[in-house]
């Protein structure tokens, strides 16, 4: 039972494994400890198939982990009922174009969680809190008369975030809200999911594969690679200072400035063998077979997240610190 009254979300120890069609197993996620502090921002970065979105499902219930446990306000997650948990947390889809059924008005899909989820029994007040949510997210009240299908893209992922936060959850999840849209929606969207969040006092985590968006948000940032969290800190601390040889290899791949210096990382990358790494009895670190630091400790023993500095903490050997467990 957790005593830390602070943490809203905690995933501890958790894995999830799937079966491969070839009849192998698929080790999703691995051993990954996390808490997610009230009104904290989180965001989760990696390349695709790193174990990101099932990190995110988990942690609002919707997907089980195999093993370990996700505790909400110190409650196993499982143990509560759907109504009450979708009340508590959201899961933002990262396709506007799927998550919402094209043949609905923009009014029955803000109405329906108001009537099932919040109950709100006056209509008028439903009225209000819509007509609020709307004004929010920059669109008119002439909107709860469209359907779906009319919208944009863009549009879509707006009605979205309104549906999200008409419900009020203590913690959302956005999995990478800004992947479909276009530069210009980009930007404005995050804003508003920033903004509409601080107003709701929310926690977040934001799931991104693209480290780039990190510098636009608050809180912390964890970096994941093939299931395990490589790197833990605030958003500053790992721009500023990231220690972990594929945090240097991501951020080698966006314009920052910052990156420019670890180019020659990249580079390395380019030629990386993760063959080994898949093999069922393989213990090293996972990102061995890639790194151009590799020795040989990295590919017999797996490194544990040990705490830097503050909030700072990275899975690798090349440097020396104290073990952090994150799940408390
Ligand atoms: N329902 C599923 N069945 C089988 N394999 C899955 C399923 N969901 C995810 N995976 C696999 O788990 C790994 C991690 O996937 P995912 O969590 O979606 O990563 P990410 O969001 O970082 O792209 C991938 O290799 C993916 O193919
Ligand atoms: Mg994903």
């Amino acid at each position: 039972m957790s005593e830390n009254k602070h943490n809203l979300v905690e995933l501890k120890h958790v894995y999830r494994y799937y079966r491969e069609k070839g009849g192998g197993i698929l080790s999703a996620v691995s051993d990954l400890c996390l808490s997610i502090g009230r009104g904290e921002v989180f965001s989760l970065v990696g390349e695709s198939g790193s174990g990101k979105t099932t990190v995110g499902k988990m942690s609002v219930g919707l997907t089980k982990p195999s093993r370990g446990e996700v505790l909400l306000e110190g409650v196993n997650i499982k143990s509560l009922k759907q109504e009450a948990r979708l009340r508590k947390v959201q899961y933002v889809h990262q396709d506007p174009y799927g998550a919402l059924d094209p043949y609905l008005t923009v009014r029955e899909v803000l109405e329906r969680p108001l009537v099932y989820l919040k109950r709100v029994k006056e209509a008028h007040i439903r009225e209000e809190i819509m007509y609020e949510r709307l004004d929010q997210i920059g669109l008119g009240y002439e909107y709860l008369f469209k359907n779906v299908k009319e919208l944009s893209g863009g549009e879509k992922q707006r009605i979205l975030l309104a549906r999200v936060f008409l419900i009020e959850p203590d913690y959302l999840v956005a999995d990478e809200p800004t992947t479909m849209l276009d530069s210009v929606h980009r930007t404005e969207t995050l804003n508003l999911l920033v903004n509409l969040r601080k107003k709701m006092d929310a926690s977040m985590m934001v799931i991104t594969h693209d480290i780039s968006i990190v510098s636009l948000l608050s809180g912390r940032v964890g970096v994941m690679f093939q299931g395990e969290m490589m790197e833990v800190g605030t958003t500053e601390e790992l721009l500023k200072n990231p220690l972990h040889p594929y945090t240097l290899a991501l951020l080698a791949v966006t314009p920052d400035k910052i990156a420019k210096s670890k180019n020659a990382i990249l580079e390395d990358n380019k030629h990386r063998d993760l063959s080994l790494t898949r093999t069922a009895d393989y213990k090293g670190c996972v990102y061995a077979g890639a790194c151009p630091f590799a020795f040989e400790k990295c590919r017999i023993e797996k490194p544990k997240l040990v705490r830097i500095e503050g909030t700072h903490s990275v899975a690798c050997f090349k440097y020396p610190g104290e073990s952090a467990n994150l799940a408390e």
